[in-house]
């Protein structure tokens, strides 16, 4: 049986250990694996034996019980001792307990009291352990959690809306937690006119960033785990607030440490963000690891992009930090990929295709497409653009276009 308690019987007088064995022989759950005539043999034993409980006498010639106590509590610290002695020798109680002793028994005692010490002894130290493995255990992963990589900052940009960022963000984020199993927090970083909670039909009694407001003076984010809403697709969501006015209220350099503290504890933090540029716009675009610069075919997307590389070149932004997403990539009135990229003067680094009736249907459920229409081509789109955002596969795919990409990068100019 694998749950049998172990037992080391150590007396000098013969009697006394037939007779504990015969008693100890009746209980299914105790198994007497030796039984030593004096402490030093006691010893030797336990160290071969490793038993659970020794018992043990402590009045023996040569090596007393208590001595051999000292020596087996350094030696096997798994072992514990369970001290017999008789009436008159109670004095030793305390000795016995200092060298290491976990019970005392004073003889004649029952069988039933033997039993019942021996059990309780067994699973205290059991218990004790189990806490040990426990803490150690804790101790482990508050380690691994301290010394994990802090998360990526994606936000996904353009400078100019209507463009597919939201949807982009949204069902990026349901992707890279559903099916690569990642830590993601979305975050409506789209502070006046939010529509994260709408597309992940989230009501809008929630709480929001809004909440955060009040310890916005002192700098803290205490309540940061409070505010973030669990959907069911796996992400959390901080949510923008619930009516424009508040947007004022957030600062940037607010909105950096909250990045920061959602970053330590996501793999990946991916912020939808606002068409504009002001000052918060380049906080959070310093801040981010990624830049998804979300562009359509239309003319003056284009522009837009075109200006927008330059301020990121100018702005000292790595090559990498910046890259092209075209949404509605089948969508040309007139203009090809290969126009737009010679225009741009870099290679489009992701596409995804365009697919109306996916994404107004997705979008009235309140359900990422993703999720709703996970066979489409859109959603396969989003799929290998997580994959790639994610790291789950190496940038060396994308970067077989980049280095061309980068020399003629500004070539418009
Ligand atoms: N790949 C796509 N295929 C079809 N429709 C799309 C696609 N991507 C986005 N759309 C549609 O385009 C519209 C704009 O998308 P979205 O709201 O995501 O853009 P946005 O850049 O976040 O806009 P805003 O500036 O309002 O924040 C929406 O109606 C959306 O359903
Ligand atoms: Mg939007």
């Amino acid at each position: 049986m694998a749950d049998r308690v172990r037992v080391l019987l150590v007396d000098d007088i013969p009697e006394t250990r037939d007779h504990l064995s015969k008693l100890l022989g009746f209980e299914d759950d105790i198994e007497v694996v030796g039984a030593a005539a004096s402490g030093e043999e006691g010893l030797q034993m336990a160290l071969t034996l490793n038993p659970d409980i020794v018992l043990m006498d402590i009045n023996m010639p040569g090596m007393d019980g208590i001595a051999t106590t000292e020596q087996l509590s350094a030696r096997l610290p798994g072992t514990s001792v369970i001290m017999m002695s008789v009436q008159g020798e109670s004095d030793y109680l305390r000795s016995s307990m200092l060298a290491g002793a976990r019970e005392f028994l004073v003889k004649p005692f029952s069988s039933d009291e033997l039993v019942t010490s021996i059990r309780q002894v067994y699973q205290r130290e059991r218990d004790k352990n189990a806490r040990v493995v426990e803490r150690v255990a804790f101790q482990a992963r508050e380690d691994a959690e301290s010394e994990r990589e802090p998360g990526r900052v994606v936000t996904v940009f353009s400078p100019k809306g209507g463009v597919g960022r939201t949807t982009i963000a949204v069902n990026l984020a349901v992707a890279a937690a559903s099916e690569l199993g990642k830590k993601v927090v979305l975050v409506d970083g789209s502070f006046q006119f939010g529509d994260v909670g709408v597309l992940l039909n989230l009501n809008p009694k929630n709480k929001s960033i809004a909440d955060l407001i009040p310890e916005m003076a002192a700098g803290e984010v205490e309540s940061l785990d409070q505010v973030l809403i669990s959907h069911s697709s796996g992400i959390q969501v901080l949510l923008a607030p619930p009516s424009p006015e508040m947007a004022e209220l957030i600062t940037t350099a607010y909105l950096r440490k909250l990045l920061e503290r959602l970053r330590e504890n996501a793999d990946l933090v991916i912020v939808d963000s606002w068409p504009w540029f002001h000052e918060a716009t380049i906080s959070l675009l310093d801040v981010s690891d990624l830049i998804l610069t979300v562009l359509t075919l239309e003319i003056t997307n284009i522009k837009n992009i075109r200006l927008f590389l330059e301020v990121a070149d100018q702005l000292g932004y790595a090559d990498d930090k910046v890259q092209l997403v075209l949404n509605r990539a089948d969508s040309a009135l007139g203009i090809r990929v290969a126009d737009v990229e010679s225009s741009i003067g870099r290679k489009i680094d992701h596409t995804v295709v365009s697919d109306g009736r996916s994404v107004v249907y997705a979008l009235n459920r309140g359900v990422p497409f993703f999720l709703s229409n996970r066979e489409t081509q859109v959603s396969q789109d989003i799929m290998r653009l997580a994959r790639r955002v994610t790291g789950e596969v190496e940038m060396a795919l994308a970067g077989q276009t980049q280095p061309a990409a980068r020399k003629s990068r500004f070539a418009w100019r």
